[in-house]
């Protein structure tokens, strides 16, 4: 069975664009955010194939067909796993990593090879020179007052470029070959005059490295006062720094399993947080977070904590980093924000304060809800009718913007109650107007995160479903959901599938129960399957994320008492038949487009959000 690593699947993906993947396959017309065509895996006239650029998914709303780009290809090209990913892999420059002996094919070259091996060279010289230059005090002793230990200056591969303005060039062997890997690399500098020059001189080196490991760019701080503080890599082809984030590949190579992510703003707050035991900080690189970071972390992790100063400008960055998260909010992920006393930053108040108070107020942070909420309220007043509808304003297109899912719901939910206004009513408040097409534009209008309108004579419908599957329950720490515990069970411990009795597989009913089914036979075609190779097929989807968040939650430490549990929980949920009535009704409703929907049904799936929730054992 193939066994791909994580981080090697995590980095194929964020390579790949699944709409040119698609593309080269079925060519696809641009309809409003996203992109559509007709569905080439069953036969229809208008197209309700639909994909969607930033969640990097698509599905069919005929035919119910969806997934990732890898998955695309395996149904397109009826390919297995594996062999999909290869093919894809050869299109990005990435070598699958080999675990078959027999399989002696020559990886693809990766052309970047060059630009990786000299950023390589690079961090090694400067931290030769923090163990050897003379002037080495200097840093080791800046260090040393910060806190930092030899330990974990290695760990992150801290340096030193000494002074001068060609120490890098002349180790790199000065001749132009080396010099022009230097200046794609970011490493030199060419001024006005054409003369050729050290970027970093007479700086503390901090290397950023992808996720994978590998170098990819330095931040440089100055040992004074001087300005500026910071220097940083420009973008090169293999630095962008809207996907990077500094600190993540230490964070996932630490042994212990991670359970939540913290985002800081500087370097030397991810590593003073790793040298007092909280080694799960990243820092975003001089940008604001993006979708795409955020959609990284929650690959990764189920909670992002983002930690800001509690200044006018950490406010606003973290109102950024909000908006950034919004798209990635399924069900199951959570996302808090933590603001620290002005002229504070995680590595003061760890230094002063240590370990277990900073993880307490990580622990208590404002959770999503409750800043954005905050944050939109500052300045209104919610007693009046105006403030009430100005509120509202705000407010509902961001709530517009989170995906389907019970979250949603609660969120509309307790909008409704600040406000006083109806679900219904804050639904049809729309996002603010986006560009109109040109006059004489062919292409139709389209909700952002919709289908295409099948005929553009047709006015855009104004609520659809989302391109995702939602899953159905939320995911909070005291679920018992025994469907959940079997789920993460199985994934941990694949050959529990023998505990599963055939009358519990479902074709049909609540998205959980089929997931269940999808997993079970899938264990049973692959009975060698690991965990790995689990969370790999179901890699990239909801799916996939939910298993992942699952499993997380679960410990396998040893067998003993395994096997009950799971008869346990297999005779808890055949005793659930109101439960898994609610589900299915849940699922059949949730299907409709919700303008086709009609109040009553509108009410029905409100009040079996509630059911559901009651019946599984949550308040
Ligand atoms: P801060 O100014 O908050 O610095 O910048 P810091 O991380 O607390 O640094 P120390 O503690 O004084 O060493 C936060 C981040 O903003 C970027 C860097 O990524 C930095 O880590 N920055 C800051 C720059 O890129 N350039 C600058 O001149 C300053
Ligand atoms: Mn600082």
């Amino acid at each position: 069975m193939a066994r791909l690593p994580q981080a090697f699947l995590d980095d194929l993906l964020d390579r790949l664009d699944i709409v040119e993947v698609i593309d080269r396959r079925v060519k696809l017309k641009k309809a409003g955010k996203n992109y559509s065509a007709c569905c080439p895996f069953h036969d229809e006239k208008t197209p309700s194939f639909s994909v969607n650029p930033e969640r990097q998914f698509y599905y069919c709303f005929g035919c119910g067909a969806g997934g990732n780009a890898i998955g695309f290809v395996m149904d397109y090209e009826r390919l297995d796993f594996r062999e999909a990913v290869e093919g894809l892999a050869q299109t990005v420059g990435l070598e699958v990593p080999k675990d078959d002996p027999r399989g002696g094919r020559e990886p693809p070259k990766d052309q970047n090879k060059p630009l990786y091996e000299a950023l390589d060279r690079a961090s090694k010289f400067y931290e030769l020179a923090l163990r050897q230059h003379a002037e080495r005090h200097k840093v080791v002793n800046y260090l040393k007052g910060r806190g930092l230990t030899g330990e974990i200056a290695r760990d992150f591969r801290i340096g030193f470029a000494p002074a001068g303005w060609d120490n890098l060039m002349q180790t790199s062997g000065g001749d132009d070959a080396s010099q022009d890997l230097l200046m794609r690399s970011g490493m030199l500098v060419k001024n006005d005059k054409g003369r050729t020059y050290d970027r970093f001189r007479e700086r503390v080196m901090f290397p950023i490295q992808d996720q994978r490991g590998r170098v990819i760019a330095f931040g440089g701080r100055v040992l004074g006062d001087d300005k500026p503080k910071y220097l940083n890599s420009p973008e090169t082809p293999v630095f962008q720094k809207s996907r990077e984030l500094y600190g993540l590949w230490q964070a996932r190579k630490h042994p212990r399993r991670l359970e939540r992510i913290v985002v800081v703003e500087g370097y030397m707050d991810v590593i003073a947080l790793a040298q007092h035991g909280i080694p799960y900080a990243v820092a975003t690189l001089g940008t604001s977070t993006s979708e795409t970071h955020l959609e990284r972390l929650f690959r990764i992790v189920p909670e992002v904590v983002f930690c800001f100063d509690g200044d006018d400008a950490g406010r606003k960055a973290a109102f950024r980093g909000l908006e950034a998260t919004l798209p990635a909010m399924q069900d199951g992920r959570q996302a808090k924000f933590l603001f620290l006393p002005e002229g504070e930053d995680p590595d003061t108040v760890v230094r002063a304060k240590g370990k277990a108070f900073l993880e307490n107020l990580f622990d208590h942070a404002d959770p999503l809800e409750t800043f954005l909420f905050k944050h939109l309220a500052e300045g209104l007043d919610l007693e009046s009718m105006d403030g009430r509808a100005r509120f509202s304003k705000l407010a509902a297109p961001h709530l517009h913007r989170l995906p389907e899912g019970v979250f949603k719901t609660l969120m509309y939910q307790a909008l409704a109650e600040k406000t006083g206004i109806d679900v219904d009513s804050l639904k049809r408040l729309q996002p603010p107007p986006a560009p109109r097409p040109e006059p004489g534009a062919l292409a139709p209008a389209s909700t952002p995160d919709g289908p295409p309108p099948t005929d553009p004579e047709e006015p855009p419908p104004e609520d659809v479903m989302p391109i995702e599957e939602p899953m159905v329950e939320s995911l909070s720490p005291s679920s018992l959901n025994p469907i959940h515990r079997l789920l993460g069970l199985l994934v941990l411990k694949p050959t529990l599938v023998k505990h599963i009795p055939e009358a519990l597989l479902a074709t049909e009913g609540s998205r959980d129960a089929v997931l269940l089914s999808e997993l079970v036979i899938h264990i049973r075609r692959h009975p060698e399957v690991t965990t790995a190779a689990l969370l790999g097929f179901w890699f990239g989807t909801p799916e996939g994320d939910f298993l992942n968040a699952l499993a997380g939650r679960e410990t396998v430490e040893e067998d003993a008492g395994l096997e009950a549990l799971c008869s346990a929980l297999v005779e808890k949920l055949n005793r659930h038949p109101a439960l898994d009535a609610a589900r299915q009704q849940f699922e059949i409703l949730k299907r409709k487009p919700y303008q086709e929907l009609t109040a009553e049904e509108k009410q029905q799936l409100l009040s079996l959000t509630q059911k559901i929730r009651a019946l599984s054992g949550k308040s």
